[in-house]
């Protein structure tokens, strides 16, 4: 490097916190004073107002966008012989959640355009045991909803949606996270609405499920010291919920910045020689991730964070792949749409406060690499 390039981070955690400090402080010394920890009553406000902006009937907080999917597998009553099929290009969660509640995942392979769910590949891979699929909307952009739910509603399969990297995304002009019989969120510090730890939420409009999903999260008790079942400790802390409250009005306008974003380094990297994100028809993308795919993939994401860009990869590695699942029997070439993709795609920094400048960097650093004049 000739010149000292200024970095750009992936994702500016300290930038966002700067322009909203004064409301998360106060929140923070809310919980404090109150010293109401666990279960306090911002836990039921961010719970009721997170639903309500879905128009869910119920949001239950829990530890992580993690334990909502594991428990929404066994709210369902999903167990040992049973199959859940998901994607095999997504964060490991959506498999860890349906492994530990004894059932098998099943993986289909995606889109090679938007990267989501193929439903004609969900279909073959159905079986008479596969009792839930979880479609994850990766990267900010939905999973085709509408085909998913016309598969699984004639087969009487149960839908959990993984909206961990989507909310407010829509799909045939409908919201995310409320299609299925349980949407589970995540609110990682990074995702688009992130708190100040680990943190997450399931809605759903059922009742029933809404209990089970409560009393597993709450040590199984559906009243004080009355265990019906074996449950866990998984509840959003006060702390998080009143941080994330308090960060909830500002998720429209972080939301639109992001598509202006997306929209600035889509113009931008029109001449390139890279593949852009590509939005399905009836998909409005929140652009959690800002996805391209690149020859030389490796040297390329070399050469950013080489040049101050600091780029990553979601994720290195497929999960069907994985050494924990080596007992499932897959083989390389399983899934060519999402093994070709997995070596291809870069995740380019996006996030509500970058700046066209930052966006022209990053760009620039790209063509240096595209066009071999990589320094
Ligand atoms: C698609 C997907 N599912 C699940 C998760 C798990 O969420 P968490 O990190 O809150 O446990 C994440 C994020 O890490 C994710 O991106």
């Amino acid at each position: 490097m000739t010149e000292t390039r200024k970095p750009i981070p992936f994702v500016d955690l300290a930038r966002q916190h700067a322009d909203i400090e004064a409301d998360v402080m106060a929140a923070i010394r809310g919980v404090a004073t109150e010293a109401a920890f666990i279960r306090g009553p911002a836990l039921g406000a961010f719970e009721n107002s997170f639903a309500a902006l879905h128009d869910a009937r119920h949001g239950i907080g829990v530890n992580s966008g993690t334990d909502a999917l594991a428990l929404a597998v066994r709210a369902l009553g999903i167990g040992p012989g049973d199959e859940v099929v998901t994607v095999p290009n997504t964060w490991i969660s959506t498999a860890f959640a349906v492994s530990h509640a004894g059932a098998t995942p099943v993986f289909c392979d995606i889109d090679p355009d938007t990267y989501q769910m193929d439903p004609a590949a969900l279909e073959r891979v159905i079986t008479p045991r596969t009792k839930a699929v979880i479609p994850v909307h990766m990267f900010g952009h939905p999973a085709p909803m509408t085909a998913i739910e016309k598969i699984c509603r004639a087969r009487g399969i149960s839908i959990i949606e993984d909206v961990a990297q989507a909310p407010l995304t829509r799909v045939d002009g409908r919201l995310v996270g409320t299609i299925g019989d349980i949407g589970c969120f995540s609110f990682y510090p990074s995702k688009n609405l992130g708190g100040y730890g680990d943190g997450g939420m399931a809605l759903t409009s059922d009742d029933a499920l809404a209990a089970r999903l409560r009393q597993l999260s709450n040590y199984g008790q559906n009243e004080p010291h009355r265990h019906q079942e074996i449950g866990f400790n998984s509840r959003l802390d006060t702390l998080q919920a009143a941080i994330l409250l308090a960060k909830l009005p500002y998720l429209e306008s972080w939301t639109a910045a992001r598509r202006k974003a997306a929209a600035l380094y889509d113009e931008r990297l029109a001449d390139l020689p890279v593949k852009r994100p590509v939005a399905a028809p009836g998909a409005e993308p929140v652009y959690h991730l800002y996805v391209i795919e690149v020859e030389n993939r490796d040297a390329c994401l070399a050469y950013l964070r080489d040049n101050a860009v600091m780029a990553q990869v979601h994720y290195h590695g497929v999960i069907h792949l994985q050494e924990c699942y080596g007992d499932l029997g897959y083989r390389p070439g399983d899934f060519p749409v999402a093994e070709r993709a997995q070596e291809h795609i870069l995740s380019l920094p996006i996030y509500p406060q970058i700046t066209e400048r930052q966006i022209d960097q990053v760009v620039g650093t790209l063509a240096e690499f595209t066009s071999g004049k990589a320094r």
